[in-house]
This record gives structure tokens, C-alpha cells and sequence, in this order.
């Protein structure tokens, strides 16, 4: 009776002992790697992605435009893997913030409002707003001249700031440029305040038909950045990887393949 116990008592420890190797050995193989490689090389990076040329959606899926192609760039200068998410505009500040995206870009413009609760990059491109009318307009061709006048922007932009200004004019809202656009060509307001490069390449394009830009002259100067959590690690990596693109000829490509031109020369910061 008392051997038979006792080998048992042995067998049951033994069991006991061998399962628990077991159970630590698989936790160790099975949590190690996926635990530390790859998550940290993967850079998260909101867009709206209705403001081509700089991000749209492809017709096969997915996202192009100037900025996707350069945020690529960066991600391979920089030894990352970039993941795109879409946001609304508004909310790719807030997302930042709460850090659940790493990273945006979006034709965004580095503004000293922004860049008390974002950090920026340096500059990537040179931009400004322009007005939009409908092709017979003959007198809206100022700011001054909108004063009292319906005008469509995209919610959370520097054209809506801009627009705001314009004593008793009347500022409607929209989720997208695309969307104000259309708004003015369907004779709903009177002009649309929005960055030049997109207004143009929408009226080039033949996406909107029956309007033009009613100044040559641009309202502002801006600059865009990629824009980071406040003092993110990440904006040193971006600038580094920024400036290698810039140097090595990589950048100057992606501008002609979307510009059709060489790029400006930039400054190392934004004037604020
Ligand atoms: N540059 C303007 C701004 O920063 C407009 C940007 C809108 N971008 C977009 N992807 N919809 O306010």
C-alpha cells in the first residue's frame, strides 16, 4: 500500500514537473518574437484621402498621390513600414494626441495653433490658398470682395480659418474639398476657399467643370509637414529620412512624377 502511494506520489511529480517545462517552453518560443520584432518598425499614418493630387484613392484600391509616394520614401530611408489609415481631417489631430496613428500626412499646413499640441517635420512642400469661382464671375477676385458672401470650405483646414475672417460672410462646412467644390459648381455658395495646388488640379483634371481661380495671386504662403504626437521619437527618424530623400535625388522624382515640374528649394523650417 505505502509503495504503491508513494509511486504514485512520484509519477503524479513527475507529470507536475514535465508540464510545467512544457507550458514555459511554449510561452517562451511563442511570445518572444511576435512580442518585439516587427510592431516597433511599423510606422501607423492617417490621411483624408480626398485632396488629389496629394492623397485619393486609386481606382484599384488603396491610396496614391504625392504625399503617399514620398511617405513610402520616407518609410524606406527610414527602415520602416508604413501602414495608411484614413481619417476625417478633423480628426487626425485628436487621433495623434490619443496616439493611436504614429504619424500624418495630409497636405497638412505647419501652423503655430497646430504645432502647440503636434510636432511637424520639416517642411515638405510649398503651398497657399486660392479662391474659387464659378468660370462667369467677373467680381469676386479678392478677400475683401467675399465680405457677405456664401463660402464653402472642408471643416478643420486653414481655408476654413481663412474664411472664418471675412466679416458677414456666411461659411459652410464640408467633410471634403471635392465636396465644397461641387457645392460652388452646383451654384450653391459663391466661392471656395482651398489650397491652390488641389483647386487647380481639379479644375485641370476635368473632375469639376465650370470654374476657375479667380486670382493668380495666392491668399497665403504655407507649408506643409508631416505631423507627429508632440516630441515623438519618429519626428527625428522622418527628418533624417526626409533629408536623405531630398538630397539623393528620390524626392525631386516623386515632385515631376506628380507636379510635372523640379521642386523649389525649401526652407529647413516653417515661418511662423
Ligand atoms: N493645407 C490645409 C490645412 O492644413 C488643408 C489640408 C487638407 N488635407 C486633406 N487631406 N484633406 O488645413
Amino acid at each position: 500500500m505505502i509503495r504503491l502511494s508513494r509511486f504514485r506520489f512520484l509519477r503524479q511529480f513527475l507529470l507536475g514537473v514535465l508540464s510545467l517545462v512544457c507550458v514555459l517552453t511554449f510561452a517562451a518560443c511563442g511570445s518572444t518574437p511576435s512580442a518585439d520584432s516587427g510592431a516597433s518598425n511599423v510606422l501607423k499614418v492617417a490621411t483624408e484621402p480626398a485632396f488629389p493630387p496629394f492623397e485619393s484613392q486609386a481606382a484599384g484600391g488603396g491610396l496614391e498621390g504625392f504625399d503617399i509616394d514620398l511617405m513610402n520614401a520616407i518609410g524606406e530611408a527610414a527602415g520602416l513600414t508604413i501602414e495608411f489609415e484614413s481619417l476625417p481631417f478633423d480628426g487626425i489631430i485628436p487621433a495623434l494626441q490619443a496616439g493611436t496613428v504614429d504619424a500624418a500626412i495630409s497636405a497638412m499646413t505647419i501652423t503655430a495653433e497646430r504645432s502647440q499640441t503636434v510636432s511637424f517635420s520639416r517642411p515638405y512642400f510649398k503651398a497657399g490658398l486660392a479662391i474659387a469661382v464659378r468660370e462667369n464671375e467677373t467680381g469676386l477676385t479678392s478677400l475683401d470682395s467675399l465680405k457677405g458672401k456664401r463660402i464653402a470650405v472642408q471643416i478643420g483646414t486653414t481655408g476654413a480659418e481663412t474664411a472664418k475672417q471675412v466679416e458677414g460672410a456666411q461659411v459652410r462646412t464640408f467633410d471634403s474639398a471635392p465636396l465644397a467644390l461641387q457645392e460652388l459648381a452646383n451654384g450653391n455658395v459663391d466661392a471656395v476657399i482651398n489650397d491652390a495646388p488641389v483647386t487647380l488640379y481639379a479644375i485641370n483634371s476635368g473632375n469639376i467643370a465650370g470654374l476657375k481661380v479667380a486670382d493668380d495671386q495666392l491668399l497665403t504662403e504655407e507649408f506643409y509637414g508631416i505631423a507627429l504626437p508632440k516630441d515623438s521619437p519618429n519626428v527625428e527618424k522622418v527628418n533624417t529620412a526626409l533629408g536623405t530623400i531630398i538630397s539623393n535625388g528620390k524626392y525631386a522624382e516623386i515632385y515631376k512624377k506628380w507636379f510635372n515640374a523640379a521642386p523649389p528649394t525649401l526652407p529647413e523650417a516653417a515661418p511662423l
